[in-house]
């Protein structure tokens, strides 16, 4: 199973893989361990806002099952990157 990753700054697309396990990590966990560079200077907590895929979803505050719930095409977009 694989969700894909579209920088929009760059135009690069990057194919992520993930198990079962990784469902219930936090999408910034989850893209963290991927060595995705996404922003994050308040490791987690919800305060700094800039975790941000999407328009404003926070990857701190979800997780990847439901990302997957809420994104049907298991497409993440990333504006600065
Ligand atoms: S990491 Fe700071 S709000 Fe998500």
């Amino acid at each position: 199973m694989q969700v894909t990753l579209i920088g929009m700054a760059s135009g690069k697309i990057f194919l992520l893989e993930y198990s079962i396990h990784d469902l219930e990590k936090t999408l910034l966990n989850f893209l963290v361990e991927k060595e995705v560079t996404i922003a994050s200077s308040c490791s987690g907590h919800g305060i700094c806002k800039k975790c941000t895929i999407q328009k404003d979803w926070l990857t701190c505050e979800m997780t990847l099952k439901q990302f997957l719930e809420r994104q049907a095409d298991r497409t993440i977009y990333i504006s600065y990157l």
